[in-house]
């Protein structure tokens, strides 16, 4: 049976592949916003771009290699938060458990997990994770977080539904390790504008060449609105009030707006939802693939928001765990079937 958890105001986080802080930033407006103090105590990521960056922003620099780093090493903490690469999931899918998940990059989240023990953990991917090896490589993790103690739940969630004129979709993976009254945001949150977003008048050089340009015109009507148009693999393109999602390794003409110009660094850092102090240091071609690798701060800021309010509520519930819907469930019920509270 699962001990209630306690109540408290003061929490201790870890930011493991942080690039260079979505998550960071995310936790700084949920503590906020749930009441709570929150301090991170350590984070790291393998590109020194990005520690550098890291570094500048919340004034310590990140560690590196996660795989090279001992548990212990890493300071206690409450919250284990880790926006980690898809690079494993090929592999994953095929594995039986924990001890097979060896050598992915899933498996040192889940080892720091099992030492550390953090009151919950917040997980962020592609929203492909879902689907990939019909859903076998996701319900793999989600195992070896319940064996590891941990009542789980997922959902995926999109950026345009949380105020950023952006669609990404991504999956968020909440575990704890007591009973909490916990439930997913809903979102409904207005869209920005893109006009709200887009600098006024960026340098020439974001301006795509005539041949280019003309080609997109070429493909697709000018619109009076401000839009951003994006070239899919088969070169059509289709234009959007929204960006389609920002992606690290994508071509430069990838997203242009109003078919013509690329967006500038502040705008990508805008578009995941980074505030305008955060200070850009590396070159233009670095700062696109950190943005672009970055998750939407606001919808990892809502997730998070709720994460410490049922934290810092506890329950002293002893007969719930979370359920697919983000349901309290009765102990021992049914995955995914809908229970009446017993005890509260
Ligand atoms: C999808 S990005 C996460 C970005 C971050 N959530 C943010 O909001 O900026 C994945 C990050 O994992 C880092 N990474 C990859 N392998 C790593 C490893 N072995 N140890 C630590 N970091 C690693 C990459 O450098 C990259 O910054």
């Amino acid at each position: 049976m699962k001990a209630p958890a306690p109540t408290t105001d003061s929490f201790k986080f870890v930011d493991l592949f942080c690039g260079i802080g979505g998550f960071h930033y995310a936790a700084k407006q949920a503590a906020e916003k749930a009441g709570v103090t929150l301090k991170a105590v350590a984070a790291s990521d393998i590109d020194t771009h990005c520690q550098d960056s890291y570094e500048e922003n919340f004034g310590f620099r990140p560690m590196g290699d996660i795989t090279r780093i001992q548990a212990e090493d890493i300071p206690d903490h409450d919250l284990l938060l880790a926006g980690f690469p898809c690079q494993p999931f090929s592999i994953i899918g095929q594995m039986q458990g924990f001890n097979d998940t060896r050598g992915t990059l899933f498996f040192d989240i889940a080892r720091i997990i099992e030492s550390k023990r953090p009151r919950a953990f917040v997980l962020e991917n592609v929203k492909m994770l879902r689907g990939h090896n019909r859903g076998k490589t996701l319900n793999r993790i989600l195992e070896v977080c319940r064996d590891l103690g941990y009542q789980v739940d997922f959902r995926i969630l999109n950026a345009l539904d949380f105020g950023l004129p952006q669609k990404r979709e991504r999956i968020f993976i909440v575990g704890f390790r007591d009973a909490v009254d916990f439930v997913w945001p809903e979102g409904n949150v207005p869209m920005k504008q893109l006009d709200d977003v887009l600098e006024q008048n960026p340098p020439q050089q974001y301006y795509a060449s005539e041949a280019i340009r003309a080609a997109r015109i070429a493909k697709q009507e000018p619109t009076a609105e401000t839009t951003v148009w994006h070239e899919n693999k088969s070169g059509n393109i289709s234009a959007y009030p929204y960006a389609c999602a920002l992606r690290a390794g994508a071509s430069y003409n990838y997203l242009l707006v109003n078919g013509e110009r690329r967006l500038t660094g502040r705008e990508m850092l805008r578009l995941q939802g980074f505030p305008d102090s955060f200070k850009i240091i590396k070159s233009y071609t670095q700062t696109r693939k950190q943005a672009g690798n970055s998750l939407p701060v606001p919808v990892a800021g809502a997730v998070l928001t709720n994460v410490l309010t049922a934290l810092k509520a506890g329950t002293g519930n002893e007969y719930c765990y979370l359920g697919s819907q983000g349901i309290l469930m009765e102990e021992n019920a049914d995955y995914g079937k809908e229970t009446t509270l017993e005890k509260r």
